[in-house]
This record gives C-alpha cells, structure tokens and sequence, in this order.
C-alpha cells in the first residue's frame, strides 16, 4: 500500500517511519526541509501539567498517554540511528512570585490532584532544595514530577534519518500544491515535482495545513501562533545552574546537557513570519532573570521563531477528513512533542485498519462542525 504524507514535522517523519516498519511504501514531502517547521522551534517540554488547562481534559488524557510511550519511542528511535536525542526524566518546578501566582497555582493543584496528576506542592523552601539557584522572591511552586523533557531538534534530526533507513522516500524543497479528488476520495497529490498516487495521503502540514483543505470546501479551523525563542549560555558559570524544567506563567526555562538554556516564549497568535524582535526576547530574557538571577551573566547565543498550529481549542485534529483516504493530523499548538508518540500511533492503527478508536473520538474534525 502507497502513503504521501505531507509535512516533515515530528507527525509526519514519525508517522511514516512507523508506517514503513509496518511495510507501507512511505513518500513524504515537505516544501521545505523536513523537521524544519515548528518541530525544530519547540523547547521540548513533555508538559502536561505545566502547558494544559481546565477544558483540556481529552489534551491532558493524550499527553498522559504519550508520556508513557515516550521512553519506549526514545529507546527505539536511538537503536534505529544510533543518536541521542536529550531525554531527561527531570520533573517541572512552576513557581509563584506573587500572591496572585500562588493563587493561581493552587486551582491548578487542585485541578490536576482531581485529574490524579502527579504533582506535588513546595513550600519555598523546598523549591529552593531542588534548584539552589532560584530567586528567594519566589513564594511557592509546583512540582510535576512527570513533566519530562527533550531535545526536540535532536529527536527530528533522528527521526529523518530512521524515516531514511527504514527506507522512506523524502522529497524535500517540494510542496504540494493541490489534493486531487475523484468519487469522494482522494486520488493523488499534486506537488511542485508532478504529479503522485496514493492509497492513503496523512495532512501533517503543521499551520498551513489550512491551505491545502480549502480547495475541497473543508475550511480546517487551524491558525498560525508564532513563538519566538532564545538560547542562553549557562557554561560561562562554573556550576550548572538547573536541573529541572523552571517555569512561569508567561516564561520557561528549559537547561540541556550541553550547557544551552533554552527560553520560552512568545506567543502571538495570528503571525507566522519568523522574524525576531528585540522587545520579544528582551522578555524572555528579563522574565528567567526574575525567578533565576544568576542568568544574568550568561550571554544570549541564539534566537529563533517558530509557528504552532492551533485549533480553536488548543487540541489536535486527527483522523477523518471528509474524504476517504484522507487522513488529517494537525493541530498540535503548543504540546506537539508531548503529544506525538500517542498522536502518531493512534494514526498509524486508523490508517490501517480505518476504524476510529474511541480516544481519537475527542480530536475529530467533526467537533468543530466543520464535517
Ligand atoms: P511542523 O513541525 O510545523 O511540520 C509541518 C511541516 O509541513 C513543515 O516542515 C512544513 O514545511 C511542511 N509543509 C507545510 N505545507 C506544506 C506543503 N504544502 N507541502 C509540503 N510540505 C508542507 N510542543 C511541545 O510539546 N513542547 C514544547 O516545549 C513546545 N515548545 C514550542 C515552542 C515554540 C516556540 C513553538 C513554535 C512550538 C512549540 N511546541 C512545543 C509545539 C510543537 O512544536 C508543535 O505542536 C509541533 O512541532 C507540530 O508538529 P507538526 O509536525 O504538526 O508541524
Ligand atoms: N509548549 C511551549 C510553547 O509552545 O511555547
């Protein structure tokens, strides 16, 4: 059986190296290199506690899920490559720095002690044990135990090459232009290189997977928000500064193996160019300084931008999409890592056998009335 997929993101590059090793002949386009898009912008965070909110509970049930199957996809993604790719089981500290942050924190302590969360509540002492470095303004925090993270350029990279090995054919610096239908299904995709049939196509065109829908009268309620990101390096200080995930609500912190720390960022929704401004990581800058002083002395080596695909409710779109054949898998906003290894294989189980399962019920098209 013959899969196009568009979009070399982390849905798209995992689905079809799975999709191969389930012997599906796999050709996946990206219009420009693959694992470049929002994939490569992400901070890695596997972060349900820290980035879901209440009205999420099918996002927070699939990052839970994921969360579990994240250790297995590391294991068989580095056997596959022989690469690394930064997974740290280290936990999320979100901390309070004012009396409306620890009101804050404590409906989501109760949100999530309902949901059965791992998640526990530090008094400032005890952040203060687990990360020395913290600011002594801070007045209590959150401990998700289970908020992991990774390296989301690293896990890309490896996934490319798994796709390669396993032999996927990639035609990258390629767009598709149209999607072809004939009998309420989908024939074959037209691409900036000709024209290719397909049995099954999977849309994992991220943001602009919008564009592509329209021409078939499915107007997929998918918006760009750009993020825009810097990169701190913690090696000019002699210790490393943290070990864990440190957040507020408006910005994160995220320390690597290497001495990088990655910070987070912005969101700003409806923009989908990539430029960087100066007032935006100035903030990010200013707001990690706040809760870890000592981050004032390490330079800023890098900024990026990235565009999240959001639906109207934060959550996933998978699965039908009006049109037989045609898989839809976008949507991912703000929790694309976390979410992929539960995401893919839930679309890996539909596109083969065409039954939808119960848990993809939540992330159809169809509840948004757009079907
Ligand atoms: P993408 O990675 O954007 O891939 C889509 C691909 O489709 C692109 O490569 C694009 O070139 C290609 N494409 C588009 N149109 C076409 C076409 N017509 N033809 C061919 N190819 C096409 N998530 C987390 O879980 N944890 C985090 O810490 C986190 N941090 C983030 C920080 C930032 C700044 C941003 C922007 C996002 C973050 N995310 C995070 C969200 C996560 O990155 C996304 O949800 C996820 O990467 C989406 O993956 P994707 O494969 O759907 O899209
Ligand atoms: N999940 C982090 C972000 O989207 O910025």
């Amino acid at each position: 059986m013959r899969l196009i997929i568009i979009g070399g993101g982390i849905i798209g590059l995992a689905t079809g190296w799975r999709m191969r090793q389930a012997g599906w002949e796999v050709t996946l386009f990206d219009k420009r290199r693959a694992g470049e898009g929002a994939s490569w912008a992400a901070a890695g965070m596997l972060a349900v506690c820290a980035e879901l909110e209440p009205g999420q509970e099918a996002g927070f049930a699939l990052g839970r899920d994921s969360q579990l199957r994240w250790p297995g996809f590391v294991r068989d993604l580095e056997i596959a490559t022989g690469q690394t790719v930064g997974y740290r089981e280290t936990g999320t500290l979100e901390v309070a720095v004012s009396d409306k942050d620890v009101a804050r924190l404590r409906d989501s302590y109760t949100f999530f002690k309902q949901l059965d969360a791992p998640m526990q509540w530090f008094t400032k002492d005890a952040a203060c044990d687990l990360e020395p470095a913290l600011s002594h303004h801070i007045q209590a925090a959150l401990f998700a135990v289970e908020d992991y993270h990774v390296d989301a350029r690293a896990v890309v990279t490896a996934l490319r090459e798994a796709f390669l090995r396993s032999g996927g054919k990639l035609i990258e610096d390629c767009a598709v232009k149209a999607l072809r239908v004939e009998d309420h299904q989908i024939s074959d995709v037209e691409t900036a290189q000709g024209v290719y049939e397909a049995d099954h196509v999977l849309l994992a065109a991220g943001w602009e997977a919008r564009d592509l829908m329209l021409p078939l009268g499915i107007d997929l309620p998918i918006t760009p928000v750009k993020g825009q990101m810097a990169a701190l390096d913690g090696s000019v200080l002699r210790d490393t500064v943290l070990t864990h995930v440190v957040r507020t609500d408006h910005t994160y912190i995220v320390p690597r193996e290497d001495g990088r720390i990655v910070l987070g960022a912005s969101s700003e929704p409806g923009a989908s160019d990539r430029t960087i401004t100066e007032e935006a990581i100035a903030e990010l800058v200013q707001g990690a300084i706040e809760i870890v002083p000592v981050l004032r002395d390490c330079p800023v080596i890098d900024r990026w931008a990235g565009v999240r695909p959001a639906s109207p409710d934060g959550m996933p779109i998978l699965g039908p999409s009006g049109w037989a054949h045609l898989t839809l898998a976008t949507g991912h906003h703000r929790n694309g890592i976390l979410w992929a290894p539960a995401s893919i294989d839930l679309l890996c189980d539909y596109i083969q056998s065409g039954v939808e399962s119960p848990l993809f019920q939540a992330f159809s098209l169809a509840r948004f009335d757009r079907l």
